[in-house]
Order: structure tokens, then sequence, then C-alpha cells
């Protein structure tokens, strides 16, 4: 088998690049490892900014997201026991995000792309990438049902994912990776209730942090700071709502809406970034190349900054034989990385509770957060890094 691009991942990183290329002409094939079910049922992020949205609504498969999605133009700050709202539209020349699942956006590419008549092979099984460094890289795999396959083609993109094979395949001495891990995590629920605000709430308290975002009017999407190896054990329904009641605690009559809980998870926090993001012929995008905390909400968001980059650089390498957007991929994309993983590092340092927290600590949370509301220069550092800078 042959073809022009192997894309290694149908998450929002892969499919979305796939999408691209098509619309520029170029040839890909897909290989994810899980099923279609799978990948179309696993609940992740929520915020899209304003620069993913137009990507997805200029190349055709927004329809669904504007018609069920909701446009949020603020958020809301709470600490000390008040709420404070962020006016990111003010603060950014009208700019906004929507809040939209990232599996409803993987049902809408998978569709798209199927409709298309294009390749995704899922359930494939011992992915390896193999002569990276010479013109005819390969990908080796099992198929859901059938025997060894053997992908050759012109360009490998590694969109696996942050446990994937593509960065490993990458010699040790030919990458650098920059980490931080977090002493906590989040457990996340969704809850079948109506909302409990219009705009979501990032929560500072002494407790730890929360933060109440929706899927639907009928789906609430809430989570905790907890213990970076919690249980969802230590978490029955009860444990939840009291954590989220204090945390969410305020002065000013709101109230909290509560549900069944349907659906829990545990999610660690880290900062990763792996430099360059290619190495021969493979070329990294999305979470294979750096992770960020959730509390910025800019995972799923950089991934689609990446593979932007990445489309049009192999659409003009085939349609004008130009080598040098391919040459400036992993530069291009990390100033963009690096600029995201500064916002949400400072959005995470600012509203957990470290488990090396003094009073003092605490305090400069504190002095922060209130710089952030009181300090229109301040609140537009947050605004715009948090609607996203605008794509090039
Ligand atoms: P993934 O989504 O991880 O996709 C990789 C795919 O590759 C997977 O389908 C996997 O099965 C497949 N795969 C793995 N190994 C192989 C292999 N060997 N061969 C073939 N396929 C393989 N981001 C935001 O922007 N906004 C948010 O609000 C937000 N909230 C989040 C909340 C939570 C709780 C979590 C966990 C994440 C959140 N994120 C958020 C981050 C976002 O979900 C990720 O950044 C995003 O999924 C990255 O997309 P990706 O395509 O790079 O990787
Ligand atoms: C979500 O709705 O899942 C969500 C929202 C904001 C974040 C992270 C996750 O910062």
């Amino acid at each position: 088998m042959k073809t022009q691009v192997g894309i290694v991942g149908a998450g929002p990183a892969g499919l979305l690049l796939a999408h691209l290329l098509r619309l520029e002409g170029v040839e890909s094939v897909v290989l994810e490892t899980r099923t279609r079910e799978e990948i179309e049922a696993t609940i992740r992020a929520g915020v899209l900014e304003q620069g993913t949205v137009n990507v997805l609504n200029e190349t055709g498969v927004g329809e669904r997201m504007m018609r069920e999605g909701a446009v949020h133009h603020g958020i809301y700050l709470r600490f000390g026991g008040l709420t404070h709202r962020v006016d990111l539209a003010a603060l950014t020349h009208g700019r906004s995000i929507m809040v939209y699942a990232q599996h409803e956006v993987i049902k809408d590419l998978v569709k798209a792309r199927l409709d298309a008549g294009a390749p995704i092979e899922f359930g494939v099984k011992d992915v390896s990438l193999q002569d990276l460094d010479t013109e005819t890289p390969k990908i080796r795999y099992r198929a859901a049902a059938g025997g060894p396959q053997a992908l050759a083609c012109d360009y490998v993109a590694g969109c696996d994912g942050f446990h994937g094979v593509s960065r490993p395949s990458i010699p040790s001495r030919r990458r650098s990776e920059f980490v931080r891990t977090y002493p906590f995590g989040w457990l996340g629920i969704l809850v079948q209730s109506p909302p409990s605000t219009d705009e979501l709430i990032y929560a500072h308290h002494e407790r730890g942090f929360a933060l109440v975002s929706t899927r639907s009017p009928e789906i609430q999407r809430l989570y905790v700071q907890c213990e970076p190896e919690d249980r969802l054990e230590n978490w029955p329904d009860a444990r939840i709502w009291d954590e989220l009641r204090q945390r969410l605690a305020t002065e000013d009559g709101w109230s909290l809406q509560e549900g069944p809980i349907f659906q829990k998870g545990i999610v660690a926090m880290r900062s990763f970034v792996v430099e360059p993001m290619q190495y021969g012929r493979l070329y990294l995008a999305g979470d294979a190349a750096h992770i960020v905390p959730p509390t910025g909400a800019k995972g799923l968001n950089l991934a689609v900054a990446d593979v932007r980059i990445l489309a049009r650089a192999l659409a003009a390498h085939y349609r004008e034989g130009r080598g040098d957007l391919l040459a400036q991929y992993s530069a291009m994309a990390l100033r963009r990385v690096w600029r995201a993983e500064h916002f949400s590092w400072w959005m995470t340092s600012m509203l957990h509770r470290f488990h090396d927290d003094t009073p003092f600590h605490h305090r400069l949370q504190l002095a922060e957060l209130e710089y952030v509301v009181r300090s229109k220069a301040k609140a537009t550092t947050l605004a715009e890094n948090y609607v996203g800078l605008p794509l090039d």
C-alpha cells in the first residue's frame, strides 16, 4: 500500500489534518488503534477558540457546531466568595469562544471523511514507524481483521497523542523534552441537569480548584482538583457534591444545580514539549508533541493550530515543489506552543492549591487574581490568550 501522507492517530489533530489535506488534493491514510465507537465516545475538551471555530467553518465541517454549540463572550473568576466577570469580547475586539465537545468535533470530522470515501483504518495494532530518515518512510501495522501491512508514504504525520508511538520513534539523541508534572489532577463529571451558569466559572478556593462548564441545556460538565494518583473509588457522588458546594460557595446568591452524575474520570496534569517537532520525514502534531494542563483550555486548539501549519506546508510542497514551509514547520508551531504552555502554566499556578502551599503563597494567588479583575492590562492578557491568538 502507498499514500502521500500516512497519518497515525484519529484524534482532532489526525482527522483535521486528513481533512485539510484532502481539500488541498493531497492523499492520506489515517490509522487509528481504537474503534470508531470508542473515539466518538471519549469525553475530553469543550472549549474551542475563535480560530478553531473559523477553521472548521471555512472547511465545511462547522455546521452542526454552529447549531448545537454555545458561543460565550466571557468567563467568571470566583475567589474570596465573590464572582468577577472577564469580558472576553470587550477585551479582544469582539472575539469569543465556542463550547462544543471534542467528541462532537471528532464525529463531524469522521463523518466528513467517510462521506468523501476517504480511508480511516480503525482498530489497527502493533503500529511501528520505519525509515523515517529516508525518502521512503513506512508505517507497519496489523489490520483489525487481517495480517501485517506496510504503508509506504512520502511523509508521516505523528498525531497519536501523548502515549503514541511517533514521538518515541525519534532517536532520543535527536529530541529534547521539557516536562513539568503538577502535584494534582482533575476529577471531571458529566451531570444531567440544567446549567448553573451562563458562562464558565473558574474557582479558586483553599480546598482546591473547581470549574463549572456546560455541554448542552441539559448537561453540565464540572471539575474538581483532586490528588494526582486519586482513584474514582475515593469520590462517591456525595463527596463530589460536598466539595463542589464548598469550593463554589459565594456571597452573591448563586447556587449549584445538582443532578444525576452519569460519567466520571480523573486526568493527570502536566506540561510537556518535545523539540523539534520533526525528525526526517516524520512531523509531530498535537498531544504527540506537547501537553498543557487543561486550565487554559488550549490542548485541542493547539492541535488544530499545528495541523493548519502542517497542511499548508505539505500542500505547498505538492503544489509548488516548495520545501521551505516544511523546513520551518517545527519552529513555527513551537512559537504558539510555548505561548500556550506559558498561559496554561500561569492559569494553573494561579488557580490551584499546591501541596507546599503556605499562607504566603495563597495570598500571592489572591493578589494575582485581584490584579486580573482590576487591571484592564492584566485582564486583556488573560482574555487574548484564552480566546486564542490569531492563527497566522
Ligand atoms: P488525541 O486526542 O490524544 O488523539 C490521538 C489518537 O491517536 C487517539 O485516538 C489514539 O487512540 C490514537 N493512537 C494512539 N496511539 C496510536 C498508535 N500507536 N497508532 C495509531 N493510533 C494511535 N483542550 C482544549 O483545547 N480545550 C479544553 O477545554 C480541553 N479540556 C480538556 C479536558 C480534559 C479532561 C482533557 C483530558 C483534555 C482536555 N483538553 C482540552 C486537551 C485535548 O483533549 C487534547 O489536547 C486533544 O485531544 C489533542 O488531540 P490530538 O489529536 O493531538 O491527540
Ligand atoms: C470543558 O468544558 O471540558 C473544559 C472547559 C474549560 C477548561 C477545560 C475543560 O479549561
